[in-house]
């Protein structure tokens, strides 16, 4: 059985997922993304740019860092009918936060409050309407980038007008949520096909707590309440390997924020116990074995 990998370099993560293959006796064939040179026309038995066939491989593992190398790769060897992990339909949804927020609403997902507008006049709108402090995000984008807390109506006009000025199409989209007054932490869950194998707490004297921007992690109890969002949150957005970002509220009760499908997890096995490289692993594996059983 072959597995692909298909990166833009070798981070931890990628180094931590070879190992794990390995450790189930299989040495995965890296592709990287700046080789990629599809044949649109033609299809899976064109060779790839190792010299192998993409119809070669029971599954291919998406680890690319850029968003839209990922997506293009996934949509395109989806339709030849190779398996990627995650599905191209779930990468799309999230990667883009409003059609995250859209699908989670209609499956009935509790998430904070959010709006999405298109000229300043109605982002202000927005905004007033939700109150004060509120969110303001690009639909695409990670890491905790470019988003702002805004906390009266002079600091909302401003980013407004610095997005409409300096930004392009993508920031004149005014996705506004409500500030949730989380406890100085949220937290980041990870789900592997039907079960959430661990969760971190990102505790941060930011109001922004990506372990990017210095968010610090702890273990957080997987409790049946929290698994049980975790699994109906991914299986919304058509499952696979998936990492959830979740607020607690005042009241007690859990929001889902966002969902990623290329997650980092270097800083999540160390306080978790858990081998998410191994589970991940495990995980492409059975997919490979079911597609093989199914072709
Ligand atoms: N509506 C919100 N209320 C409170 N905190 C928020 C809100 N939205 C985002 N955050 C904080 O900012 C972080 C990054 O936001 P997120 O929506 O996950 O964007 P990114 O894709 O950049 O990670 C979250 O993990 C959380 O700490
Ligand atoms: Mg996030």
């Amino acid at each position: 059985m072959r597995i692909a990998l298909l990166v833009t370099h070798l981070r931890p993560e990628e180094k931590l997922l070879i190992a794990a293959f390995e450790a189930r006796g299989i040495t995965p064939d890296v592709i990287l993304d700046r080789d990629l040179n599809f044949d649109i026309n033609a299809g899976a038995e064109q060779t790839t740019p190792i010299g192998t066939r993409w119809s070669d491989y029971a599954v291919v593992l998406e680890r690319c860092v850029s968003t839209s190398r990922g997506m293009y790769a996934q949509a395109i060897l989806n339709a030849w009918g190779i398996p990627t992990i995650n599905r191209y339909a779930t990468a799309a949804l999230c990667a883009d936060k409003l059609m995250t927020t859209l699908t989670l609403a209609q499956h009935g997902i509790p998430q904070p409050q959010t709006r999405l507008a298109f000229t300043p006049d109605s982002a202000m709108q927005a905004i007033e309407t939700l109150g004060y402090p509120a969110v303001l995000k690009p639909v695409t984008g990670s890491w905790g980038r470019l988003l702002a807390r805004v906390t009266d109506r002079y600091s909302a006009e401003a980013i407004i007008e610095h997005r409409e000025t300096l930004g392009d199409y993508q920031q004149h989209i005014y996705y506004v949520q409500e500030y949730v007054n989380k406890p100085g932490r949220d937290i980041r869950a990870f789900v592997v096909g039907s079960r959430t194998i661990c969760a971190i707490y990102r505790t941060s004297p930011h109001w922004i707590t990506n372990t990017a921007r210095g968010g610090q992690a702890t273990n957080c109890p997987v409790t049946p309440e929290l698994d049980d969002l975790c699994v109906r949150a991914a299986n919304a957005v058509g499952g696979g390997v998936l990492a959830l970002d979740l607020f607690e509220t005042p009241e007690g009760g859990l929001l889902v924020n966002e969902i990623n499908h290329t997650m980092e997890f270097r800083n999540s096995s160390a306080p978790t116990g858990v081998d998410i490289a191994a589970a991940v692993v495990g995980y492409a594996l059975e997919q490979a074995e079911s597609a093989a059983v199914n072709a």
